[in-house]
């Protein structure tokens, strides 16, 4: 069985003493309950992961980042390595977001370093695919989103890739209000899981947790949620309000 998991992504959102209030605020509301294979992700900014993940210790509660750099070190300023973000106690990490291909003009081959250089420090990978409105339009999409998992995933070994997870966001769904459709969320996520049976057999891609991304609220997270091929969310404009985004890890469990 693939992990359930329900991930923040905070974005460039919050500053500390927000980011402080919220994650104290959830983690109270969510401290009794229980959890079985499952596992909730604050994917928060650099600058808070150290603090954070100091403060969520000993907690059920991860911390990941946003995104980490191709490199492994040197002189590249202003970069962030994997190894840094293990350093202080991050988890996890988001690489290839829909966002950073299209304002930071992210490759596949980007991305792919990415993982290594993430896999290397001992950080797991949320891993982002998906196509934008005009792609879904043409009806490229499932040609598009398997060129994503190709052109960065290809490279992995399947013990490498029991350490990531992947995360279906169509861009069109991504901070609009308008999610995909239960139907349209299951469609691609089996098509990622043949994916993965092709091209690290069957164990893997039963046990790869396949998640869903774009606009889920604590409204539509159950129908989502119920897909036999979602398992689980990451969750952007409704993980920076409490109450929300308990509800959508609570639809969960
Ligand atoms: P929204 O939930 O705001 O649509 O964002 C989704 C997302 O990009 C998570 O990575």
């Amino acid at each position: 069985m693939p992990q359930k998991i329900v991930a923040a992504n905070w974005k460039m959102n919050l500053n500390f003493q927000e980011a402080n209030a919220l994650i104290s605020e959830v983690t109270n509301i969510l401290k009794d309950e229980k959890r079985n294979n499952s596992e909730v992700i604050f994917a928060v900014p650099f600058v808070y992961i150290h603090y954070l993940s100091n403060f969520l210790k000993n907690s059920s509660f991860a911390i990941g980042a946003q995104n980490c750099s191709e490199y492994e070190k040197g002189a590249y300023t202003g970069e962030i390595s994997a190894q840094m973000l293990a350093s202080v106690g991050a988890k996890w990490v988001i690489v290839g977001h829909s966002e950073r291909r299209l304002y930071y003009l992210e490759t596949h081959r980007m991305i792919a370093e990415k993982i290594q250089r993430a896999l290397q420090a001992g950080l797991k990978v949320i891993f982002c695919c998906g196509e934008s409105l005009e792609i879904r339009n043409k009806n490229e999409h499932i040609v598009y989103v398997q060129n994503q998992l190709e052109g960065s995933l290809s490279e992995l070994s399947a013990e490498q890739i029991r350490n990531l997870v992947i995360a279906y966001e169509p861009v069109w769904a991504i901070g609009t209000g308008r999610n995909a459709t239960a139907d349209q969320a299951q469609e691609m996520h089996a098509l990622i899981r043949i994916y993965l049976k092709k091209k690290f057999g069957d164990e893997i891609a039963q046990n790869t947790s396949i998640l869903y991304g774009g606009s889920v609220n604590a409204q539509n997270a159950q129908s989502l949620f119920a897909c036999p091929d979602v398992d689980g969310g990451l969750v952007g404009g409704a993980s920076l309000k409490a109450r929300e985004f308990a509800e959508i890890v609570k639809t969960y469990n």
